[in-house]
Parts: structure tokens; C-alpha cells; sequence
């Protein structure tokens, strides 16, 4: 299963990390949340593809290191999800559904 696109109800924001919304529950290093908003990323499902980063048209994401997390010891951060245009491009390419965008969630 991937990101649950109703996080943003179903979770409580606990934070701020590289100036992105957290959504926990959060236990570090093992658990992480949800990061971000209009563009949100599952910490806890990505496996460190890269496909979205190496792809998105505007350059939305930065890698960040996430030592003694269980599927990978690093993950994207929408730091620029502002610049985000919606082509879903990310979306669709992540192989394990970690990435949900909502233009309606600013
Ligand atoms: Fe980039 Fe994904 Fe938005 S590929 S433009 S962050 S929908
Ligand atoms: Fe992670 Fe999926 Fe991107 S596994 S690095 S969110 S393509």
C-alpha cells in the first residue's frame, strides 16, 4: 500500500524539517512520517529510487541522509514544492507509491 493521500486528516503535523511540513507518528531512526504538503513524501515507504528527483522538470527534490532507517539510509524532501507544476511525473514513476501531489493541499 502506498501513501495515504488523506494524511493531511489522518495525521497529526508535528514539525518542520528543511523548512517541509512533518506528519507523524515519528520515532527516528526507525520511523520518519510524511513529509511535505502540496507534494508529500511517505519516509517510510521510500526505498531511495531517485527516479523523482532525477526527473521532476522543476527540481522539487533534495536528497537527505536517514542513517538506521530500515528501507534506505536516505529520502527526498520536497523542499521545493512550491515550484511543483503538477505533472504528476513523480507520481507515477516512484516504484513503491511513496509520493502523493495535490494541488488543492498548499
Ligand atoms: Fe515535480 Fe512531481 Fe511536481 S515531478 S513538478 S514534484 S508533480
Ligand atoms: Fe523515494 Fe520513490 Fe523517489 S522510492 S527517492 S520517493 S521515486
Amino acid at each position: 500500500m502506498g501513501i495515504d493521500p488523506n494524511f493531511d486528516s489522518n495525521r497529526e503535523k508535528v514539525g518542520e524539517e528543511n523548512g517541509v511540513d512533518v506528519w507523524g507518528p515519528v520515532d527516528p531512526p526507525e520511523k520518519l512520517g510524511i513529509h511535505g504538503m502540496h507534494v508529500a513524501v511517505d519516509y517510510d515507504l521510500c526505498v531511495a529510487d531517485g527516479a523523482c528527483l532525477e526527473n521532476c522538470p522543476v527540481d522539487v527534490f533534495t536528497w537527505v541522509d536517514t542513517p538506521g532507517h530500515p528501507e534506505s539510509e536516505r529520502k527526498v524532501e520536497p523542499t521545493r514544492e512550491d515550484q511543483c507544476i503538477d505533472c504528476m511525473l513523480c507520481v507515477d514513476i516512484c516504484p513503491v507509491d511513496a509520493i502523493d501531489v495535490d494541488g488543492s493541499r498548499v
